[in-house]
């Protein structure tokens, strides 16, 4: 492994004495400019070399009508410049076509041709209309390139209106490096994306929320729509952003006024001027790579002041050795000896070369370094001592290994043409996805010669894969398992950035809410111990961005499908925009719900939701964990329709009016909805919602659903209600054996039982109807509205449950998991599992039949939860809960998939459609057994089983859901205690931890043969 030595041999002496040496150093210091010095970036350089003035020209000025899309659009140039350029005229002349033409490529990609430019310029064209005139004709350069149309002029028409809900993504700066995310998120969700592309078009106000912070306010900006259409707009009143980000990068020219407009907002803020510069200081970058991502980094010896304060003080970061200097000046002999001991040590063995550069934020891209053979000691130490002199508190001087990249033979036919020594630098784009999870979204390799670093923006990128062939990795395998180390080492390092920048203080991210949801990082290839290895080399804000779209955009030339980069990052950014939509907003929520729904109350906190609770309980323990507490006595169902106009009542004596009303309660879902309708809020209506919940009247009501290819006939399954003995023997007549009695309104599987004849189904239905009369015999399953029964046809088939988020009538996600055995004849759930162990299409045919279930009850907003078997013939419905999935799916679903149903809910409550993964992919597979106090119960709490699981479940090793605190109902009408659940890269793998667990605990017996129940999901 590279880098892992924690300190240096330290000889007296330094490494190899090479007087001459000095003389090798290829860059002079005298030609460096030294950071902060003023000077033009490249992009401006270029823009007057090739004309010999700036290219801005002010419509004003312009009449000739010589632009192609003034022609288009006639309307839109004048407006534009009454917005974007000062009353400055311009006295430029209109550029000819054929200038145009050639500012084509140019304007495409400015942070291409810039990356290595700036030389330490401080970011400086703050609110330069000249520059928003610029950004504009990039945009409209780059629409054009993509084949896209013309911005449309819409300003002269403010937009109005925008109020709580509405979402605005606003992204300042550039367009270039976002455009994919803005045509992506336009699609997604029309009209959310806004680009500004100067400070004149936003404004800072103290925030009403969070005292301290300010809201920014867009009064202009291009926002997008679906189909990659854009428009210039101006919004009366301003607009407020949800979600703030833009091209903070150091050295981007619109990098100060984006950093000031992004600075200390109330809303969450993607990446902020002081994280930027944190992610583009290598040594900053190496630490927290080396130290906290535990990724190899090339050996490097850092000086830095002993004032500078961002670094830890005794930073322990394998490879990354800092030195803090009192007084560069005086400390001659200590810069020998640190670097003597770091050419001589054990970390540089495997190197020959290394280079002395300064780094910090401001040096990014400068190029400033000098080369040095590992013997050159003594100009080492000169090069180092040279650059400590303009040593500041904001820079390091880095002394590192040049890390070649690694050479392997190169399969046949070779050209007998000389190999000239080449260097691959792989770049890969991360991002904060659900969750806070870090995600690889793209990777983009560049090959360069192998005497000077490989730049972005020096070559077209290329695949990894290709690269990695041309390098010689001849083996697919091999390949692959280079890929997949590229993705644990690219989100690791995400991961390690996450974790430093949430030990930071607010000022030092630039605001409460800043957090990094865009990264870059990039490695070498590396040959170490001649085994390959990924050397991390640091990380940047926006030029991986910009290389990851560039390979995106190319591919596209070639007809490769769009790549998954803007999707991702689209989505990231809207849902980080939905999440601040929901805070502080008023939730009236129906039903509590007991210990299995314990996470709702610290996801309400996180979210920032006021919580408002109707609960039957007036001693329910969620009492004291939300806003109002609303203790209402309903469960006596069947006078739902009364409840309801008390609740109302009760809103109004309070003056409470909720923005949103949910319950993800099963007995309180009729009456969630009629207070929904009373309150005029979104929701299912509440004939829908009974429909839903008796279980003979969703199958009747289906079975006359007639319309529809297949219509949703097809999915019912024949049943007849049983409201005395009476019933019984015409139910039997109707409905063939083996058959299913339970419960109309039934919950949580309680009372179902498999009858073989009318015999049986008698003596079940006798026994249920003396056990369970009302909700006090047991509690939660519905007997609110009496104990009716039905008898329904035995499907046959494998179990599934579908939870799906439906909004107008559209499915905006769903997740199929599956059922193990369950235990006849009452009908435990034993055993499921995450994804899905079903092809896509059996999958595509449940998701298809619950949703055009949901559909045909009227349920067409909300969150359901539809349980199915799966034969031959293809799906049978068997119930439809019109809420959230309960017990484990919401925390399973979560960890595997990302999204939470519950946020979902919210969302959906509130009026707005979730944003949720298009292309869901699964993270993990998760495997779980139910736990039952009868067969448990001991081995759990007696055998110290619980304690174990409880420890194992606060280390990540298994997930816990708990159903009950106590044994909940006994004998035949238990429910399950707990699931407990093992993840894995395979089910096979989760399956095989978790079978051994429930080995070791005793939670596996020939009673309670977890082996078979796991055995069917394959
Ligand atoms: N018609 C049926 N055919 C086969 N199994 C059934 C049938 N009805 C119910 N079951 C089994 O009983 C379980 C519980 O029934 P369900 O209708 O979902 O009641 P609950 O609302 O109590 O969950 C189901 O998950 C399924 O395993
Ligand atoms: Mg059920």
């Amino acid at each position: 492994m590279l880098g892992r030595a924690q300190g240096y041999p330290r000889p007296g002496t330094l490494g190899t004495p090479s007087g001459s040496s000095a003389g090798s150093c290829r860059v002079t210091v005298a030609t460096l400019r030294a950071p902060g010095t003023p000077r033009r970036t490249r992009r401006r350089r270029h823009r007057r070399d090739r004309r010999g003035e700036p290219r801005c020209w002010s419509p004003e000025s312009t009449g000739t009508g010589t632009d192609r899309h003034r022609h288009r659009h006639p309307n839109r140039r004048p407006s534009v410049t009454r917005m974007l350029s000062t009353s400055q005229p311009s006295p430029e002349r209109v550029p000819s076509p054929e200038e145009q033409e050639w500012a084509g490529p140019e304007a495409l990609c400015p942070g291409w041709l810039e990356d290595e430019a700036p030389d330490g310029e401080v970011p400086g064209h703050s609110g330069d209309p000249d520059s928003a005139t610029h950004a504009y004709e990039q945009l409209q350069s780059a629409l054009c390139q993509e084949g896209l149309p013309p911005t449309l002029d819409c300003s002269a028409e403010p937009r109005t209106g925008f109020g709580l809900l509405d979402m605005t993504v606003c992204i300042l700066g550039s367009p270039i490096p976002f455009l994919p995310v803005l045509l992506e998120g336009g699609t997604r969700c029309p009209g959310a994306m806004v680009l500004c592309l100067s400070p004149a078009w936003a404004s800072r106000v103290p925030s009403e929320t969070s005292p301290g912070a300010w809201s920014l306010l867009l009064s202009q900006g291009v926002s997008f729509k679906a189909g990659g259409h854009s428009a210039l707009e101006t919004f009366v009143p301003p607009r407020r952003a949800n979600y703030v980000t833009g091209t903070f990068a150091p050295g981007d020219p619109e990098g100060g006024w984006v950093g000031e407009l992004a600075r200390d907002l109330d809303c969450p803020t993607g990446g902020s001027a002081p994280l930027a510069h944190r992610l583009e200081d290598t040594l900053v970058a190496r630490w927290v790579l080396a130290a906290r991502g535990d990724l190899p980094v090339p050996p490097t010896l850092a000086f830095v002041l002993s004032a500078r304060g961002d670094l830890p003080a005794e930073p322990a970061a394998p490879g990354v050795r800092l030195v803090r200097l009192e007084d560069p000046q005086g400390q001659q002999s200590l810069v020998q000896e640190e670097v003597g001991a770091f050419l001589g040590g054990t970390a540089m063995e495997p190197y020959s070369q290394v280079v002395v550069r300064p780094a910090g934020w401001r040096w990014r891209g400068t190029g400033t370094r000098s080369t040095h053979r590992k013997e050159e000691g003594a100009a080492v130490v000169q090069a180092v001592s040279a650059r400590l002199r303009g040593l500041t508190e904001e820079d390091s001087v880095l002394l590192e290994a040049t890390v070649p990249t690694a050479r392997l033979p190169v399969p046949p036919p070779r050209s007998p043409a000389p190999r000239l020594p080449m260097a691959l630098r792989i770049c890969t784009l991360v991002c904060r996805s659900w969750g806070d999870r870090p995600q690889l979204c793209q990777v983009a390799c560049a090959v360069g010669r192998a005497e000077s670093p490989v730049r972005h923006g020096a070559a077209l990128p290329q695949g990894l894969d290709s690269s990695l062939q041309q390098w010689g990795v001849a083996a697919p395998g091999q390949r692959q398992a280079l890929a997949r180390r590229l993705r644990e080492a690219a989100e690791a390092a995400m991961g390690a950035l996450l974790a430093t920048e949430a030990e930071l203080s607010s000022q030092q991210r630039g605001g409460t809410r800043a957090r990094t949801d865009i990264l870059g990082v990039d490695f070498l290839l590396a040959c170490v111990d001649e085994a390959l290895e990924l050397v991390a080399l640091g990380t940047n804000s926006q030029r991986c961005l910009e290389t990851c779209a560039l390979a995106e955009a190319m591919g596209r030339g070639v007809g490769e499908p769009r790549g998954e980069l803007p999707r991702l990052l689209a989505e990231a950014v809207l849902h980080r925009a939905q999440c601040h939509l929901v805070e502080g907003k008023d939730i009236l929520l129906i039903g509590a719900g007991g210990v299995s729904k314990s996470f709702v109350w610290e996801a309400a906190r996180d979210y920032g939701l006021r919580i408002h609770l109707v609960e039957s309980d007036p001693e329910h323990f969620a009492a004291g964990l939300v806003q109002t507490f609303l203790p209402y006595d309903s469960r006596e169902h069947r006078r739902d329709e009364e409840h309801a106009e008390r609740v109302l009542e009760l809103l109004r004596s309070r003056g409470l009016r909720p923005h949103a009303c949910l319950s993800y309660w099963d007995d309180c879902v009729v009456l969630a909805a009629l207070v929904c309708q009373g309150l005029g809020l979104r929701g299912a209506p509440p004939a829908a919602v009974r429909v839903a919940k008796q279980k003979s009247r969703t199958h009747r009501h289906l079975q006359r659903c007639r319309r529809g290819r297949p219509p949703p006939a097809a999915f019912a399954v024949p049943c007849r209600r049983l409201q005395s003995h009476g019933d019984v023997e015409r139910a039997a007549g109707a409905v063939p054996f083996p058959a299913v009695a339970k419960l109309e309104f039934g919950a949580g599987g309680v009372g179902v039982r498999l009858v073989e004849n009318a015999g049986q189904c008698h003596a079940h239905a006798a026994r249920l109807w003396r056990d369970l009369r009302d909700d006090a015999d047991h509690p939660g399953i519905g007997l609110g509205w009496g104990n009716a029964m039905l008898l329904m046809e035995y499907v046959p088939g494998t179990e599934h449950d579908v939870d799906l988020v439906v909004f107008e009538g559209r499915l905006l996600g769903a997740w199929v998991s599956d059922n193990g055995p369950t235990r006849v004849p009452a009908f435990l759930e034993t055993a499921a599992c995450l994804p899905s162990c079903l092809p896509a299409d059996r999958q595509a045919q449940l998701v298809r039949a619950a949703l055009e279930c949901c559909r045909a009850c009227g349920l067409r907003d909300g969150v359901f939860n539809v349980e199915l078997k799966l034969g031959p013939a293809g799906p049978r419905l068997l119930e439809i809960n019109p809420r959230m999935g309960g017990f484990y799916l919401r925390d399973w679903i979560r960890e595997v998939y990302g999204p939470d149903l519950l946020l979902a809910a919210v969302l959906v409550a509130l009026g707005v459609p979730p944003v949720l993964p298009a292309r869901p992919a699964a993270r993990t597979h998760l495997a779980g057994v139910m736990c039952l106090a009868s067969e448990h119960g001991e081995s759990l709490a007696g055998g110290g089983g619980m304690e174990a699981l409880r420890e194992l479940h606060g280390r990540g090793l298994v997930r816990l859901n708990r159903l009950f605190e106590e044994p909940e109902g006994a004998g035949e009408y238990e429910e399950p205690l707990l699931s407990v659940a093992c993840a894995g890269a395979t089910l096979a793998e989760a399956c095989e931890r978790l079978l051994g667990l429930c080995q070791g605990l005793g939670i596996d017996s020939p009673r309670y043969p977890v082996e078979h129940f796991l055995s069917h999901f394959k």
